[in-house]
């Protein structure tokens, strides 16, 4: 199936069946968002791949109560770093030339750039440019997601104070920014199944200049 296919097939469950999804799907999905790219590569941001039960009931709790984050298969906790520093700048640009076989002042001007723009903007600007690099990574991963036939609920409304109280991010350099629960839906169920899936018309959503 094309990829519009499996867009069209794909809808936000409102009701998962418990059932599991098989390993590869689960590291396929996984592929996908690690595969995202990134202002400059940086990837701040990382998954936790939640399937405890216990540990489901208490972010329910803190997420709006929806059903899907236990009847999920497994649950992402997409996480985002709360700010750029030197050290972690470094350490990913290092990395790369590492990987590349290249000496690692290669990106020393680049870095020093970034760093420069970055750094009087402030920690909250900061954390929330991270937040946006993390949703390119959850969209792969929603694609991925229907291109294997598993259902995915894209979530926001959650509190993540709570939610990194329970990952015990404190002092981690990580903050929630998404969840997004893996499972099947349940669709003897979930209201939304059949309902018509309605977006803005084509001709509203882009405009052509030539
Ligand atoms: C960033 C984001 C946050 C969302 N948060 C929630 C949520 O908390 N709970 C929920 O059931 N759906 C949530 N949704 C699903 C949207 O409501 C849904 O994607 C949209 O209405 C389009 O419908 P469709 O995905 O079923 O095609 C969210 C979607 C996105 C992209």
């Amino acid at each position: 199936m094309s990829l519009i296919e499996d867009l069209k097939w794909r809808y936000a469950a409102k009701k998962m069946n418990g059932e599991q999804i098989p390993e590869d799907k689960l590291n396929y999905i996984l592929e996908a968002a690690r595969l995202a790219p990134s202002s400059s590569g940086l990837q701040p941001y990382k998954i936790f791949v939640i399937s405890n039960k216990e540990l489901l009931n208490k972010i329910k709790d803190v997420a709006w109560n929806q059903s899907q984050v236990v009847d999920c298969s497994h649950l992402l906790v997409f996480a985002a770093w709360d700010g750029y520093t030197d050290a972690r700048v470094s350490a990913v640009f290092n990395y790369t030339m590492d990987q590349r076989g290249l000496p690692r002042e290669t990106m020393d001007d680049y870095k020093q750039n970034i760093m420069s723009l970055y750094e009087p903007l402030g920690k909250e600007w900061q954390a929330d440019h991270a937040a946006k690099q993390s949703y390119i990574s959850f969209a792969m991963a929603i694609a991925a997601a229907a291109e294997q036939k598993v259902d995915a609920t894209p979530i926001e409304g959650f509190l993540p104070p709570e939610v990194d109280k329970l990952l015990e991010l404190e002092g981690s350099g990580y903050k929630s920014t998404l969840l997004l629960t893996l499972g099947y839906r349940d669709a003897d169920n979930d209201w939304l199944v059949n309902m018509k899936k309605v977006r803005t018309p084509k001709e509203d959503f882009s405009t052509e200049i030539k």
